[in-house]
């Protein structure tokens, strides 16, 4: 039996952060919504220690979320962090105030006395960095704690109960701005907790190919097939624990990069030997969306076709079991999470999360526990080559949501294809493709002037995006060189009849999203 942190989630930003910091160490972890924790679940999930997130709200209103007493009686150490520590002191009775000495960003803390929790890593009368996020603080200790640590924002930035294995701090250990945090989160999951290093990809794999076989026995499952990270290693894995059984199906909308729909078919047919049948159905959706212009309606018919399509082939299939499907753990938190509500729609993002109910149809995830980093890590372990595993995120409408504000044509598609396969070429062949979560280029509705030799020229413009981000909710556009954007723009401009202006785009997100539509 694996060791387990839980991680009682009180809507903070950074509450998945903490999750990934313990696996990190090799210790599984998962988050739960404060209000679905009872003993009972507890003792379903048999944690080794609790960890209690930071959230928005402020202890000292009535109806504010509140760390059920269960977490006190259960029996393990138990670690608050921000809101954390508020709710702990509160429920275990102590005092929390609104704080006229609010401390945002970075701070400091004097280290008074010695813990465990600061074992081999901060010692008494040393001053250390911290990142706080607070306007309410601690004014009165529950009943068993002790002070170890204090800014000037809060006298009780760090508190203890020795005998009950209570660990509570006013700032953000997870975050990479303390910068011995994790050194403190690896002392209370390994020795506070008492946690083994026993969460590997390697042996995640070996689990999850039993529990496939298990589920799946002797039926069969299909799997849609992209040629992205997550559906990638789904194949892979499946193929691995259940050979052909699988069926991989790619429905080719003919909005792929240049090349790209033959890389899937020579990755997975050619070196996996994985049964896969290859859909071309890219006149048809060129047709479909023949004098479309709008973004919303080109997401909702490439979306709607290519599910009907999906569901013909598995029809000539003669009907499967299973479909298989890249649901990721941040998808799973997202759809139990407390804070999750409605928002506005900025894009409708096409998903095929519909297509279980419509097939009539068992649904097998077997990547619903990890993390994209972690699913990367097993794509690798499954052989999987780096230019995918690390391939940058694709939208699922491809290269017609990068045709701005005109209709699609072939010329159009590709001038499009050509400069955006130039952008990677340089981007790779400069070491930057790694260090970029995502780089395209965008065709604009626009055509300019310039002088090519001699002549007048009247072609397109386009711009290139290139963004750093975690988890693509926000973003910050990236810093090349002025050499590498001055080669990139020539090499297009030379290379790409069509194209006579290159721009480069220096929007973050928020305000702009990473898309143009
Ligand atoms: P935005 O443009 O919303 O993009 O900032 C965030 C991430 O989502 C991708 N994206 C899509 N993915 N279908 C998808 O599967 C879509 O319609 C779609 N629109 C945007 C985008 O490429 C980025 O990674």
């Amino acid at each position: 039996m694996l060791d387990r942190i839980l991680i009682i989630d009180f809507g903070s930003q950074v509450t998945q952060l903490i999750a990934r910091r313990v696996r990190e160490n090799e210790v599984y972890s998962e988050i739960q919504p404060f209000n679905k924790v009872t003993f009972e679940s507890l003792i379903t999930f048999n944690p080794k220690g609790i960890i209690l997130s930071g959230g928005p709200a402020s202890v000292v209103e009535i109806q504010s979320p509140r760390v059920p007493q269960a977490v006190f009686s259960y029996g393990v150490p138990v670690l608050g962090i921000c809101y954390g520590q508020q709710t702990m002191c509160i429920e275990l009775g102590g005092k929390v105030e609104k704080s006229n000495n609010r401390e945002f960003g970075r701070a400091f803390i004097d280290i008074t006395d010695s813990c465990a929790l600061f074992d081999g890593v901060w010692n008494k009368g040393d001053r250390e960095q911290v990142w706080m996020s607070h306007g309410d603080r601690v004014t009165q200790l529950p009943p068993g704690f002790r002070v170890v640590g204090a800014s000037e924002g809060s006298p009780f930035a760090a508190i203890v109960d020795d005998a009950r294995r209570f660990y509570a701090v006013q700032f953000h250990l997870e975050v990479s701005h303390t910068p011995h945090g994790i050194q403190l989160l690896r002392n209370f999951i390994c020795n506070i907790a008492g946690c083994q290093n026993n969460w590997t990809i390697h042996a995640f794999k070996k689990k999850a190919i039993d529990a496939i076989r298990h589920q799946v026995g002797s039926g069969r499952v299909i799997c849609g097939l992209s040629g992205g990270v997550d559906s990638s290693v789904v194949a892979v894995l499946l193929h691995e624990a259940i050979g052909d059984q699988l069926t991989c199906v790619f429905v080719d909308h003919g909005f792929m990069r240049q090349n790209e729909a033959n890389q899937v078919i020579n990755t997975f047919r050619d070196c996996f030997n994985i049964k896969l049948i290859h859909r071309d159905a890219s006149k048809f959706f060129f047709n479909k969306l023949i004098g479309k212009i709008d973004p919303e309606e080109k997401r909702k018919i490439i979306g709607t076709n290519f599910i009907k399509i999906f569901e013909n082939e598995a029809r000539k299939l003669g009907g499967a079991d299973f479909l298989a499907q890249g649901t990721l753990y941040p998808d799973v938190i997202e759809s139990i999470s407390t804070t999750s509500g409605s928002s506005v729609t900025i894009k409708s993002h096409h998903n095929v999360g519909g297509l279980p109910d419509r097939m009539n149809i068992k649904l097998i995830e077997p990547l619903r526990e990890l993390f994209k980093d972690e699913v990367r890590t097993l794509g690798h372990e499954l052989g999987l080559p780096d230019k995918i595993t690390k391939r940058h995120p694709f939208p699922g409408p491809g290269l017609a949501i990068r045709i701005l504000g005109q209709e699609i044509t072939k010329d159009r598609l590709n001038i499009l294809k050509k400069a955006d396969a130039i952008y990677l070429d340089e981007i790779q062949n400069a070491n930057l493709y790694d260090e970029i979560w995502q780089a395209f280029v965008v065709l604009l509705p626009v055509h300019t002037v310039g002088v090519m030799g001699d002549s007048r020229s009247y072609d397109y413009a386009c711009t290139l995006r290139a963004i750093t981000s975690i988890d693509g909710m926000t973003a910050d556009f990236y810093h090349f060189s002025n050499e590498f954007l001055t080669s990139v723009s020539n090499r297009i401009i030379n290379e790409v009849n069509g194209i006579n202006r290159v721009t480069y785009d220096i929007t973050s997100k928020p305000p702009g999203t990473i898309e143009w539509e």
